[in-house]
């Protein structure tokens, strides 16, 4: 399939390791060029290397977006710079967080995950999104989850924020939709990244009942992810796209 990506560009957050840097591979191979973007510079510089000994352009921004308004203005101004206005930007960077009884929280601790997994990609796309819209043109996915739509013990605060991201794509899809920029959600089941290698017989027991009976792939969930963000979305707006297994029929 066509996905009509080639010379576009795009930003993706958390893109250093697991999904992220799989949608960014991704994005890539189709002509994409990308920003890479994380805290870790090693890591970063590793996923551009791979990306351009691939064929394809890509530049590392490194971004703590713990840091508020000042570390998304960073971001945003230093791709600008790179990019002009991406054509494509992705809200992948969350917080994962292991499971915790509520009576656990601190106020510390889910202001942390809100700020990284909620506040950021509001900031983020409320400084991109309105060049996009006034360009005419742009597709902006948020990563979602099995999390936003089902109730797992200790899980309050992560699946809170992924509530957060289905709802945010919801929103902008009707604020921005009208200027031709599409908002779509990507919302993975169980996947088999480096991180959760040390938790793998826990996700390995989640999906046993599932209709795919394993854990999606990095790789499979930037597929969906190259899908909306290209013609081939043309007309889809404010959906969201499960790369769960099934999961979420079970
Ligand atoms: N893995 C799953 O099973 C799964 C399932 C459903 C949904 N998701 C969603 O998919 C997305 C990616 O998850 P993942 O599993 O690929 O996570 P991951 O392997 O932990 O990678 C997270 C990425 O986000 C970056 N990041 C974390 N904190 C950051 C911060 N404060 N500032 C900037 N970057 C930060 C990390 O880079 P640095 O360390 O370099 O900062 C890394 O590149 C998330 O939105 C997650 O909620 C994942």
């Amino acid at each position: 399939m066509d996905h009509d990506l080639k010379g576009r560009t795009a930003l993706v957050t958390g893109s250093t390791a697991g999904i992220g840097a799989a949608i960014a591979r991704a994005l890539a191979a189709e002509g994409v060029h990308v920003v890479v973007s994380g805290r870790d510079t090693a890591r970063g510089d590793a996923a551009v290397a791979e990306i351009r000994a691939d064929g394809g352009a890509a530049d590392f921004v490194r971004a703590d977006l713990a840091g508020g308004e000042e570390a998304v203005a960073a971001l945003a101004d230093r791709t600008v710079a790179l990019l002009g206005t991406p054509d494509i930007l992705v809200n992948n960077a969350a917080m994962l967080l292991m499971p915790r009884p509520t009576a656990d929280l601190t106020e510390a601790g889910v202001a942390a995950a809100f700020a990284v997994s909620v506040i950021a990609p509001m900031l983020l796309t409320g400084r991109l999104a309105p060049a996009m819209a006034a360009r005419g043109s742009g597709a902006i996915i948020n990563l979602g989850s099995i999390n936003a739509v089902t109730g797992m013990p200790g899980s309050a605060v992560y699946s809170a924020t992924k509530a957060a991201a289905h709802s945010l794509t919801r929103s902008w899809a009707a604020e921005y939709g009208p200027s031709g920029v599409r908002v779509n959600t990507v919302a993975p089941g169980p996947t088999s990244t480096e991180r959760n290698e040390r938790i793998r017989d826990l996700l390995d027991g989640m999906v046993a009942g599932i209709p795919s009976r394993r854990l999606s792939t990095p790789a499979e969930v930037a597929s969906a992810v190259v899908f909306l963000a290209g013609s081939a979305a043309a007309n889809v707006h404010g959906t969201v796209l499960a790369v769960d297994g099934g999961f979420t029929i079970t």
